[in-house]
Formats: structure tokens, C-alpha cells, sequence
């Protein structure tokens, strides 16, 4: 399955769509936002609808070049570039390759500003794999920190919204929001009749994205915090993740 194929699959659908509508509860009008690792911008393209001034950073020259034209795109390393600072930095699906740019995250919000962080819930690990593998290989899952995805050829890092949440307040963030993309999606095996059923499928993953317990084991966990008003991030008791 390449890129475009997972975005325009109801999985895919669902994540953007499920981000869009959290987001929603908490941004303010004429916002200004940065989404970092944002790839070909499907997230920054809803915001942009929405009125907001969105700005796609992403060291991919691809990713970038399928850019709608109401976004900006800038081609720079989160880890080294400048990036400013932006009312709503958006850090979605880009930590579980590398941790460590949560800090650069931060300081591109503007203190009272929001960070919104989308990454695979690593509670989901051992129930997906059961509905979709066998006991054994969901055995072999439980605590385990990474994964492979076939959809990038690599081993990414499993966190859980509790480590996440911990470290955005070491880092000088109050968390406001815990959400959860796709609660039932990936626990319906017959992908076929998540096309025929798509509508239906929304709304229910639409009413349970804020709820307990259907969010702590949906396959992606969403985070919104607030910068806290101090200019310099709280001292963080170990580097990982950054
Ligand atoms: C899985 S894609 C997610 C894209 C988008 N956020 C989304 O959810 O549709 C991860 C993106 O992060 C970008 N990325 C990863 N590390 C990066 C870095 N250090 N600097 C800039 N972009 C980075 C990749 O090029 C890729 O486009």
C-alpha cells in the first residue's frame, strides 16, 4: 500500500479526520499553524479550509511537492531549523521515528500556545495483533518498545499517551486533552466493509474519541497541551524521549 492508497483508505480517512475534530474543540480563531513533519499536508489542508494560516515543514522534497496550494511548505530538519514561533504546532505521527524532536515541537509554540501530538498507542499493540495475527504473536508484542511498519520499511518507537502527557509537562507544557483515533476501526478485521460502512464508522469513532476507556486502546493516542507562559522548558530528568 503506498502513502496516498493508506490516506485514502477509511483508516486513513478516520485518522484526519478524528485529529481535525479534536483539534477543533480547542483552537481559536485565526490561529497560526506549524505542522512539523507534516508530509503532503492532509492535516494542515483541513486547517487552512478552517481559516487558519498552516505552514507544513518537512525535510522531504516529495512529501512537500504533492502540497495543496493554500498551505506553505518549507523544506528544513525540525531538529536544526529555525522555525519560530506559531499559535499551534502540530507533531503528528513523526515521534515514533524520532523522539527527540518533541523538544524543537515546543519551542516553536509561543508560550500560551498549543502542541498537538498524534503518535501509535503502544496499548494497542498486543489486541491489534491478535485480531489480526494469532495469540502467540500478540504474546510476543506485550512490552515491546518498538514495531515494524511496512507502509515505511522501518522500525518505529511504540509510546502510550501517560509517556507522552509526562513529558510534554517536563517540558514545560500543561496537558489539556487526551484523545483517541481509531477506538474500533483496526479491531474490525474485514477491512472490506469498513468502505460500505464508512459514514458509520466515523460517527461512532467521532463519539468515542474523548472517551474512557475506548480511547486509552484506540491505535493512535492524541495529545493537546498548552506552553506554559515561561519562556524555558522545565529540566527533564532523562533524554529519552526528547
Ligand atoms: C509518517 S509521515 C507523517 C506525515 C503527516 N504528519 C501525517 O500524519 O500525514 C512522517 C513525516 O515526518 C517527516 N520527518 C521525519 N523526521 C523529520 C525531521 N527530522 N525533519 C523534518 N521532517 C521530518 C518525514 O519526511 C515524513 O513526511
Amino acid at each position: 500500500m503506498t502513502w496516498h492508497e493508506w490516506q485514502d483508505a477509511p483508516w486513513g480517512r478516520l485518522r484526519y479526520a478524528l485529529a481535525e475534530a479534536n483539534l477543533s474543540r480547542h483552537l481559536t480563531d485565526h490561529a497560526t499553524v506549524l505542522d512539523l513533519g507534516g508530509g503532503n499536508g492532509v492535516d494542515a489542508a483541513r486547517l487552512a479550509t478552517r481559516g487558519f494560516h498552516a505552514t507544513v515543514v518537512d525535510r522531504s522534497p516529495e512529501m512537500l511537492a504533492d502540497l495543496p496550494d493554500r498551505v506553505t511548505g518549507v523544506e528544513a530538519d525540525i531538529a536544526t531549523a529555525d522555525l519560530g514561533t506559531f499559535d499551534v504546532v502540530l507533531l503528528h505521527n513523526v515521534i515514533q521515528y524520532d523522539p527527540s524532536l518533541l523538544a524543537p515541537a515546543i519551542a516553536a509554540v509561543r508560550p500560551g500556545g498549543l502542541i498537538s501530538v498524534i503518535a501509535l498507542n503502544r496499548h494497542a499493540v498486543p489486541l491489534v495483533t491478535a485480531v489480526r495475527s494469532t495469540p502467540a504473536a500478540a504474546l510476543a508484542t506485550l512490552d515491546q518498545p518498538t514495531q515494524r511498519t511496512e507502509l515505511f520499511d522501518t522500525d518505529i518507537q511504540l509510546f502510550t499517551a501517560e509517556e507522552i502527557t509526562d513529558r510534554l509537562s517536563a517540558l514545560g507544557c500543561t496537558p489539556l486533552a487526551h484523545y483517541g483515533i481509531r477506538a474500533v476501526c483496526d479491531y474490525i478485521a474485514d477491512d472490506t466493509s469498513k468502505h460500505a460502512n464508512y459514514a458509520d464508522l466515523e460517527r461512532l469513532e467521532l463519539a468515542l474519541t474523548a472517551r474512557s476507556p475506548y480511547r486509552d486502546l484506540a491505535r493512535m493516542f492524541h495529545v493537546i497541551a498548552r506552553r506554559d507562559n515561561s519562556m524555558s522548558p522545565r529540566p527533564v530528568a532523562s533524554a529519552d524521549p526528547g
